[in-house]
């Protein structure tokens, strides 16, 4: 664990992302964003498009390195880790970070099922090791095999896929296709788990499903939730805390009361929508 010290916050902090700043040549896409999200919430990050959302995802997971700024994971079990200085592969299975893409990235060919059982690959790897090493290996790569099948169960169940776990990924209806995901994402048993654009093309009661799916995430898993998403409903109806950028810029920070009535939000993002403008994050 040498990114990592056994420090624990008094404060229950699960992110501290303090002045993160993010260049792409002459664009500065993140401009000194600092912002804290908590176990045991759900912390959306919102704003118009362009706004950078997405690259505070990338710089979280390791796609992108950022230019300035500290990533500080507060692993719950692990202790810390500082994500800016670490692989993206070990990001996702050392800090256990996961996330979901804005465009669903599944293994359109693979079944459902094989989804997430691909998911814990790495842990699985692990205990093949000690197969190799012998029989009492061999017992140990049988029971992490058996544990990668109830996980991918439990989580298929759910999210409603029992029914369709031998289903190509890629013939799934759309809706379906995003739970999933989620569901992959929960298959490494994440302490935070990020999550772009979830309800982006669901209709309505899939929508109002998914807020519920979210919720009971966070109140039964115990873990962080960082949410992207332009749906107001659920932006509004399911978060703990909301982060508001504007070109890259953080302009609105606190809870949905808060930042409903924050007059900068409103000038800046809300009131376009009111102006039926349709603001898209
Ligand atoms: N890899 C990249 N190279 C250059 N510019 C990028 C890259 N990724 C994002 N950007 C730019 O950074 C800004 C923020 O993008 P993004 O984070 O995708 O916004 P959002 O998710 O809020 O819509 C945009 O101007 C986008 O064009
Ligand atoms: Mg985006």
């Amino acid at each position: 664990m040498s990114a990592a010290t056994m420090i624990q916050t008094a404060d229950d902090a699960l992110l501290d992302v303090e002045h993160l700043t993010m260049r792409f040549g002459g664009l500065l896409a993140i401009d000194d964003l600092s912002f804290t999200a908590r176990v045991h919430e759900i912390t959306s990050i919102i704003g118009p498009n362009g706004a950078g959302k997405t690259t505070v995802f990338n710089c979280l997971t390791g796609f992108y390195k950022p230019t300035v700024g500290r990533l500080r994971l507060c692993h719950p079990d692990k202790g810390e880790y500082y994500l800016e200085r670490m692989e993206g592969f070990r990001i996702a299975q050392v800090a256990d970070v996961g996330r979901t893409f804005q465009n669903i990235r599944l293994f359109p060919k693979m079944t459902v099922l094989e989804n997430l059982i691909i998911a814990q690959h790495n842990r699985l790897m692990k205990a093949s090791v000690f197969a190799l090493a012998g029989l009492l290996g061999l017992a140990r790569y049988r029971v992490a095999e058996k544990a990668a099948v109830e996980k991918a169960k439990f989580w298929l169940d759910r999210v409603n896929l029992t029914a369709r776990a031998d289903w190509e990924a890629g013939n799934l209806p759309y809706g379906d296709q995003r739970r999933l995901e989620i569901a992959r994402a929960m298959c490494i048993a994440p302490c935070l788990l990020c999550l772009d654009e979830p309800a982006a093309g669901l209709n309505p009661r899939e929508s109002l499903e998914l807020n519920e799916l979210l919720l009971s995430i966070r109140d039964e898993q115990g873990i962080g939730i960082l949410l992207i998403e332009h749906d107001m409903s659920v932006v509004m109806g399911i978060s703990d805390h909301i982060v508001v950028l504007d070109h890259g810029r953080k302009i609105s920070d606190g809870d949905p009361a808060f930042v409903r009535n924050d007059p900068t939000v409103i000038r800046a993002y809300l009131g376009e929508a009111e102006d039926g403008e349709g603001a898209d994050a």
